[in-house]
């Protein structure tokens, strides 16, 4: 896709009414700090957009990039961060169901889990439920410039095994630093819009 305009139009925090869009949303969730920002800016070819963080917990509320008024790339607040009292994690928890549960646009949801490390115990939990909702994961193993390449299939082969992903998910390597991968995404999001 040619991305010719993008904007932030719309945020929303544990209390919002969540909007009810004309246009495709694609979801991206994940682990905080595991580059959900960083993904969505090398979609959009924007470099600070979405606000990203080398400390966890960045985005802390759902927000709706509107990519050439066509379709919503649509960045998730991440869980599992340490740091955040219980009862945040909950209220959080609940947006996000709210989300996953009540969008009538939403399209796909990408799961991102970093390349490196296997996955954890909530991202099993946040792929079920994102299959309990209906959706097929598509699965995104970011930080791709952090192995080597030789390494690339043994990793992929461990987050299949670790999420034990149905035989038709999808798991794409992806780095925002080289933006390998991101081709790839696009094609498959453009495909998604559609359906
Ligand atoms: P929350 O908003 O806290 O949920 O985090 P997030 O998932 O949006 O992560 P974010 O995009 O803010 O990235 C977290 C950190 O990882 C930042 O320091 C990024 O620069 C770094 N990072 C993200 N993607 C990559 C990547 O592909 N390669 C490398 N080397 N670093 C990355
Ligand atoms: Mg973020």
């Amino acid at each position: 896709m040619v991305i010719k305009n993008v904007s932030l139009d719309i945020v929303c925090g544990i209390t919002s009414v969540l909007p009810e869009n004309e246009r495709p949303e694609l979801a991206f969730a994940g682990k905080s700090n595991v580059g959900k920002s960083s993904l969505i800016n090398a979609l959009m070819n924007r470099k600070g957009l979405a606000r990203t963080s080398s400390q966890p917990g960045k985005t802390q509320t759902i927000n709706f990039y509107n990519i050439n008024d066509a379709l919503y790339l649509v960045d998730l607040p991440g869980y599992g961060y340490a740091k955040v009292a219980k009862s945040e994690k909950e209220k959080w928890g609940k947006l996000i169901e709210r989300y996953l549960h009540g969008s009538k646009q939403l399209k796909a949801v990408f799961l991102l889990i970093d390349i490196r490390h296997n996955p954890s115990e909530n991202d099993k939990i946040m792929y079920n439920w994102i299959v309990h909702n209906g959706y097929n994961p598509i699965i995104i193993a970011t930080k791709l410039d952090k192995i080597k390449r030789s390494q690339v299939q043994k990793h992929i082969k461990m987050i299949k095994e670790g999420l034990q992903v149905l035989d038709e998910t999808l798991v794409l390597p992806f780095s925002a630093q080289t933006k390998q991968g991101r081709e790839e995404i696009w094609n498959l999001m453009e495909r998604l819009m559609e359906e």
